[in-house]
């Protein structure tokens, strides 16, 4: 049981309006006849975040969200469409027929992911309470941390006892068994389960979609060992998949293009309360093929910062080929001696720090330069050690002119005859002790769309007598973004039948966590300003125009296909269809 009848569905939407649902979260401001703030979806501080009260949805023109007041509902409060059926009926005074919610058609995952999102809620209002939290809050006052940084980084407080964790969430309804596979609660050995965490600092670990995949928790006293407790590896969190602080550090990274890797929870943390937001930790652990390949999404290079006393250490030298064999360019910052991001930030500034960051050195001089730390680079038994160590690295890069580069570099850095390394370079074979690590799929796929196909679902939905216009002219396959095409398809359905078609409906109506994002992007940014006819004739044009071209290069293939196999009847058919699209153009 469960579908909630489509009439039901239009009844609420039609009772319910996107603005008020939205400020009852957001402060809006008036802009137009729209309505803006700053995005609660990723962060940012010019707002891009954009509620349309004639469409009835929002979009965000800075991360892509978007979606009808269902669909921000959902996004905002973590609940599903059911759920947030059910909120925005209750406020609208509309009685849902008692169609019990079917929690198995939500996925066991999504629920897993509610649950830590509303246990990471637990942790920070422990932190905010005013006894409960008092040692916690200035223990993170006492390091420079803000209230700001706290309310957007979600820290919290896991209390002293043994059980108050369980006993919020079983009063919540959660079950033992979903705690225990979060890995939040342990089993005891004489009496039950109680709680992992306790009398600690909560920094929950988010994903790209800000979801809470596990948390990482700090002993208040220095002393105290040991000093970080984790979450252990769970269906929703595999380590070395992601990175602290990626969520945050997008809008950032964005700006800058490059992207700054630190160690710590805190290193990441101060840094950004110091204005630097384009960082992320890689907790402690070599980074893997994954993190790389993450923050390849949205950086052009990486800078390492390594705390002044761990650099140099051959595991590390040797992580840092993962780099290359990704061709992502890094830089390294190495601190000063005993110092880490965050002190060095603290005793200096900001700007000493960036200064640090935009003087980085690049790879090979970063490596060469800590080999000869540890080899004597005066000693031609040093030298040979270090070619040794450089040269499976240099191995690994896939530009042929890059690698002739690096050779002739090393070999003047070394003292040595090109032709030697060369030869040398023969016998290093690039190790597979770093096989790739199956990448996990991610999220959040960026939306390339046809600007044609876009600029004429734009114009449909700005007014839906063009459709009529458009059928004459288009049909399905003339469409290729199968988005595109599954949007168009259910245009004509609905045109078909004489209902209107308004992009707030349509989103609940078609599936894929793409739909509300596209459509609420389309139907915000177009405004054509008279010249929509136009446009739309043009866009029909390009579309017929790209559609002709990709004809006549199957049939130019097929032309010759029919010639290798000597069917000049075919061959001659074929070519006179050939003939007659290309004078088709006008
Ligand atoms: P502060 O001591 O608060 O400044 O933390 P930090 O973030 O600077 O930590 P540190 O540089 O000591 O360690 C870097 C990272 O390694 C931490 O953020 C943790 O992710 C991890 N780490 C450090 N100590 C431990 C530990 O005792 N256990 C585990 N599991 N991880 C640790
Ligand atoms: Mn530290």
């Amino acid at each position: 049981m469960g579908r909630i009848p489509d009439d039901i569905v239009d009844e609420v939407q039609a009772k319910v309006n996107i603005v008020d649902v939205v400020s009852a979260h957001i402060p809006l401001k008036k802009a137009g006849r729209n309505f803006k703030a700053n995005c609660p979806f990723h962060n940012e501080k010019t707002p891009s975040f954009v509620v349309n009260p004639d469409k009835q949805i929002f979009h965000c023109f800075g991360c892509g969200a978007g979606g009808n007041a269902f669909g921000f509902l959902m996004k905002y409060s973590n609940l599903s469409f059911p759920e947030a059926l059910r909120a925005l009926a209750d406020k609208a005074g509309i009685r849902l027929p008692d169609v019990k919610i079917d929690h198995t058609s939500v996925s066991r995952l999504s629920l897993l992911y509610r649950f830590n999102q509303v246990v990471a809620e637990y942790y920070y209002n422990n932190l905010l309470n005013a006894q409960l939290g008092r040692r916690a809050l200035s223990y993170l006052t006492s390091r420079g941390i803000k209230r700001e940084l706290i309310d957007k980084f979600k820290i919290g407080y896991a209390p002293p006892g043994w059980d108050g964790l369980l006993k919020f969430a079983k009063s919540k309804g959660y079950s033992e068994e979903a705690m225990e596979r979060l890995g939040l609660i342990l089993p005891g050995k004489e009496k039950g389960h109680y709680d992992r965490f306790r009398d600690r600092v909560i920094y929950p670990i988010f994903d790209l979609k800000s979801r809470v995949v596990g948390f990482g928790a700090r002993v208040l006293d220095d002393g105290d060992s040991p000093k970080y407790l984790n979450s252990p590896e769970t269906e929703i969190y595999v380590k070395g998949s992601n990175l602290y602080g990626l969520n945050f550090a997008i809008p950032g990274i964005r700006t800058r293009n490059d992207v700054i890797v630190v160690e710590g929870y805190m290193d990441s943390l101060s840094l950004f309360q110091h204005g630097v937001e384009n960082v992320v930790a890689s907790l402690g652990t070599a980074l893997t093929v994954d993190q790389i390949r993450l923050m390849k999404k949205f950086a052009k290079s990486a800078v390492m910062v390594f705390d002044g006393d761990m650099a140099g250490e051959g595991a590390m030298l040797r992580g840092l080929d993962l780099f290359i064999e990704e061709s992502f360019e890094v830089k390294i910052v190495e601190l000063p001696k005993g110092m880490d991001p965050d002190d060095y930030i603290k005793k200096n500034s900001r700007d000493a720090f960036m200064g640090m960051v935009d003087n980085a050195k690049g790879l090979f001089d970063y490596k060469v330069s800590m080999l000869e730390k540890r080899f004597d680079g005066k000693s031609a038994e040093g030298n040979y050690r270090i070619a040794q160590e450089m040269l499976p690295s240099i191995a690994k890069i896939s530009s042929a002119i890059l690698k002739a580069e690096y050779l002739k570099r090393l070999a003047e850095r070394l003292n040595m005859k090109e032709s030697d390394i060369r030869e040398e370079m023969k016998r290093a074979r690039p190790d597979s002790s770093y096989a790739h690590k199956q990448g996990i799929p991610l999220s959040a796929k960026p939306v390339n769309l046809d600007p044609a196909e876009k600029m004429l679902l734009g114009l449909m939905l700005e007014d839906s007598k063009r459709l009529d216009t458009v059928i004459a002219e288009l049909n399905l396959d003339d469409f290729m973004d199968p988005r595109i095409k599954m949007f168009i398809e259910y245009m004509y359905r609905r045109h078909s039948k004489g209902s209107p078609v308004e992009p707030a409906k349509m989103m609940n109506e078609l599936d894929g966590e793409d739909a509300g994002s596209i459509i609420s992007e389309i139907a915000c940014g177009c405004g054509t300003s008279g010249e929509g006819d136009r446009a739309l004739k043009d866009c029909i044009g390009r579309i017929k125009e790209r559609k002709r071209k990709f004809e006549i290069d199957k049939l130019k293939m097929q032309i010759k296909r029919a010639q290798d196999e000597n069917n000049e009847e075919k061959a001659m058919m074929l070519l006179s269809k050939c003939n007659q699209l290309l004078k088709s153009n006008r």
